[in-house]
């Protein structure tokens, strides 16, 4: 299995990335620390997937959201990981399919997805640069 590297050195706060893990869409997103209250202010049992954003990153880089960009629902690719994208109504990602709605932990929040969208296996091997796999 093969592994990815990212340069996550020019992805500014509030901004998010799609790049690909394994042929599959990855986002890697910066949040800002707003995005990171959001999601650390939502009652976790309320959650259809219960995770926290803690769970959802790496330790020290909790500002790092790095997930699959694939809807759980039927596998659409999720808006919200480039400019100008709707995030919709949660300000993560928003899956044009079936109007799933993700948060700004990836967590689904709307819509018929059962999951939140999947953290891949990642590692930080410095500040601007994450192996994913
Ligand atoms: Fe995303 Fe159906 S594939 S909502």
């Amino acid at each position: 299995q093969s592994t990815t590297e990212v340069d996550v050195s020019k992805i500014e706060p509030g901004q998010a990335i799609k790049t690909s893990f394994r042929k599959q869409p990855l986002f890697v997103r910066n949040l800002t620390p707003k995005e990171i209250a959001e999601a650390d202010a939502v009652p976790v049992s309320s959650l259809r997937d219960p995770q926290t954003l803690e769970q959802r990153t790496a330790k020290g880089h909790t500002n790092w959201l790095i997930t699959l960009g694939v809807c759980t629902h039927l596998g659409c690719v999720p808006l919200g990981a480039g400019e100008g994208e709707n995030r919709g109504p949660f300000g993560g990602y928003f899956c044009p399919c079936h109007g799933s709605a993700y948060d700004t932990a990836g967590r689904i929040r709307q819509g018929p997805a059962p999951k939140n969208l999947e953290v891949p296996k990642y590692n930080f091997t410095s500040d601007s640069v994450v192996v994913v796999g």
